[in-house]
């Protein structure tokens, strides 16, 4: 496929989204996003493709909305511009297949709010977060408000979005925004074996993971463990359920097949 914006490579069964708008530190305009919806969506109907993973470039993940771009627009072309994020946004955060933001440089922003779409967070250690929106005069308009105190908690979040101020990866790390720290030059190979580990699971449970917990936390708790229940015993239906535990029971490996 071949993307103006973003490079998409597949390698075994990983996807490799990488923004590719460095001049401008990979900042957000409608032609990336259109970008990325068309990546995000090649993934979701790939068979092949088991993990998915979002990338920038040593200096910037991605540094937010472009402010150019966005400097002109009124109340109407802010809902545009915003209608567009939010669907892209919609898409990468229901993937059915789990996904990993490799962040590396600034992920501010849009690109901060790209990254809380993903399942997981793996940092360098010279990233830098922050929703700097209010220096601008706005607030997040990508679901930084709403995704982030969902995943640090509403004190951490609050002082990101009311201060607009910059962090670093470790207190990134320590906040619970990232699941983990490497130096710059293991980044790539620690997101690898993150994937691969994933690849080893069974991906009709990891899929029902991800529906539970990502539909759950928007609905009342009886509600969330009714749905857990189905997802649970749905999975009793399926090939895996029956290596997985059969092979716990030979003690031997399992060797999941179902896609
Ligand atoms: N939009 C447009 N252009 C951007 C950009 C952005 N968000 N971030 C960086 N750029 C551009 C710069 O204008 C510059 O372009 P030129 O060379 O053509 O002048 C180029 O990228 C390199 O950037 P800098 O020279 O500024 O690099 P630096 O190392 O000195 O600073 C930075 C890096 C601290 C990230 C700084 O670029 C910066 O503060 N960027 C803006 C970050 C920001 O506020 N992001 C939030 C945007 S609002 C948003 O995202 C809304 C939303 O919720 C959807």
């Amino acid at each position: 496929m071949k993307l103006k914006y973003i490079n998409f490579r597949r390698k075994d069964s990983v996807a490799w989204i990488q923004f590719n708008r460095p001049e401008k530190l990979n900042a957000l305009n409608p032609n990336v996003l259109k970008d990325l919806e068309t990546a995000v969506a090649c993934c979701e109907e790939e068979h092949f493709v088991r993990v998915v993973v979002l990338m920038g470039y040593e200096k910037a993940f991605v540094a937010g909305a472009d402010i150019e771009h966005m400097s002109k627009a009124d109340v109407n072309s802010a809902y545009e511009l915003t209608d567009l994020g939010l669907r892209v946004q919609e898409r990468l955060s229901d993937l059915s297949k789990p996904t990993i933001a490799a962040i590396s440089g600034y992920a501010l922003g849009g690109g901060l709010e790209l990254a809380l779409c993903c399942d997981i967070r793996i940092s360098a250690e010279n990233a830098i977060f922050g929703l700097p929106e209010i220096t601008l005069g706005i607030i997040p308009g990508g679901g930084g408000t709403q995704r982030l105190p969902r995943l640090v908690g509403v004190g951490a979040a609050t002082e990101l979005i009311f201060l607009g101020e910059m962090i670093n990866a470790d207190k990134a790390k320590q906040i619970g925004l990232v699941n983990m720290v490497v130096p710059l030059g293991r980044l790539k190979g620690e997101v690898e074996a993150f994937a691969s580990k994933l690849i080893d699971k069974p991906a009709l449970a990891l899929r029902a993971a991800k529906i539970a917990m990502r539909r759950g936390i928007g609905i009342p708790l009886k509600e969330g463990l009714q749905m857990e229940q189905s997802l649970f015993c749905m999975l009793f239906g399926t090939e895996d359920q029956k290596e997985g535990m059969s092979a716990f029971l030979e003690r031997r490996k399992p060797m999941y097949r179902e896609k």
